[in-house]
């Protein structure tokens, strides 16, 4: 094979990526540390551990963080590799507990991930040098997010330009409805570049496309719609805001985030069959809008906020040649399942989506795989997917 800078300096712009790098495991190596180590990963709510002592464990292929409310009622965040010879620790993924107890040799944690307890302790030793190493942690408007370098860029932009919108739609009162892991067979990029893109949209997503503009963005009938969202945008409680440091506009030593608000079509408050709402309005928000908005937080999450509900999509790698779309569905914290939503119609459209999702990116690896793949040229309407990859070159050069 090439050499990886070789086969950067030929990559042509504007393009898609030479075949290896969606099949080499050096590469790989190399996207795992640039990129998985030091991205600000969405990995929870704070609504999920909400006494002292809940916990749940969070996997990204060989790294295991235990996310844990503790005494002080605040929410840390410990590897799961025992000080004494490296077990797990926890070996359920979610639960409640007083203590953390290694179940190898019986080695004790405190909640605050200092070591209380361990049978013939060495007398030279200090227990204080052995507590469990601390992951980075933020919680942002009742979002967990960690990120696993020694020196992690800085997430202080994206909290305070995101404050906001954020706030309009009361991110921190809301609650995880329903979640679902969605397996892909293939490389992680094509998920991203998948997600980047609506091109796709129209021939892929017909529930979509009834009702969500994005499908012909940069056409004047996006504009009319965009017109007819914003002209109640305001009187709804929300604010016509947009940023855009994502990929390509990324600043440098800073995590990438953007936000922005396409319409819905006549007949759509929110993303429904019908076109109905689906639970009780969220945050700020005063009376339905027909549009929904675009977060981007980091390279790998994304959430779309409706008036009434959010979905979160979180694409990460599971091997080289497989990953996993998790997608999250969050409402207002105080609504009732039954009485004030259905979970079966909340979940319908994504559900739906990244199902056909997953169809269309497993496809694409197939032909990506053949001795007779090239790069292709990306068009103008997926713009996103492109200024990803010139990103992530960037990144592994
Ligand atoms: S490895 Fe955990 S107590 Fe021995
Ligand atoms: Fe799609």
């Amino acid at each position: 094979m090439k050499n990886i800078s070789e086969l950067i300096a030929q990559h042509k712009m504007g393009w898609t990526l030479d075949q290896k790098f969606y099949k080499s495991e050096e590469i790989f190596t190399i996207e795992v540390e640039k990129i998985f180590q030091d991205s600000w990963i969405f990995i929870g709510h704070q609504s999920q551990i909400p006494e002292v002592g809940d916990y749940f464990v969070y996997t990204l292929l060989a790294e295991e963080v235990i996310i844990l409310r503790g005494k002080d009622d605040n929410i840390h965040a410990f590897y799961n590799v025992c000080r004494h010879r490296g077990s797990r620790i926890c070996l359920e993924t979610s639960g409640s507990t007083k203590r953390l107890r290694c179940p190898y040799h019986s080695w004790t944690y405190n909640l605050e991930g200092n070591l209380i307890a361990a049978k013939s302790f060495p007398d030279e030793l200090e227990k204080s040098d052995f507590s469990l190493h601390k992951c980075n942690l933020e919680i942002i408007a009742g979002m967990i997010f960690i990120n696993f370098s020694d020196n992690p860029q800085s997430i202080e932009n994206l909290k305070r330009d995101l404050k906001e919108p954020f706030s309009m739609f009361g991110f921190e009162d809301l609650k995880i409805a329903a979640h679902k892991n969605y397996p892909i067979d293939s490389n992680w990029k094509l998920a991203i570049e998948n997600y980047q893109e609506c091109y796709h949209c129209a021939p892929s997503h017909p529930e979509y496309s009834l009702s969500h503009s994005l499908k012909i963005e940069n056409e004047p009938e996006f504009d009319k719609a965009q017109a007819v969202m914003l002209e109640t945008l305001e009187a709804c409680g929300l604010k016509d805001i947009s940023i855009n440091h994502d990929f390509s506009r990324k600043e440098i030593g800073q995590e990438q985030y953007a936000y922005s608000r396409y319409a819905l079509f006549d007949g759509y408050v929110t993303g429904s069959k019908n076109g109905k709402p689906l639970a009780p309005l969220l945050g700020n928000i005063t009376d339905y809008n027909q549009g929904c908005s675009d977060f981007n937080l980091g390279p790998v999450c994304y959430f779309l906020a409706y008036c009434d509900h959010m979905v979160g999509y979180i694409f990460t790698p599971t091997a080289q040649d497989k990953c996993q779309c998790d997608v999250y569905w969050f409402v207002k914290n105080d609504a009732i399942e039954g009485q004030d939503y259905d979970k079966d119609k909340l979940m319908w459209l994504w559900d739906t989506t990244t199902f056909a999702d997953e169809t269309i990116i497993v496809n694409n690896q197939k032909g990506v795989n053949s001795i007779k793949y090239q790069s292709g040229p990306f068009t103008d309407k997926e713009n996103s997917a492109r200024s990803f990859i010139q990103w992530y070159l960037s990144v592994i050069s």
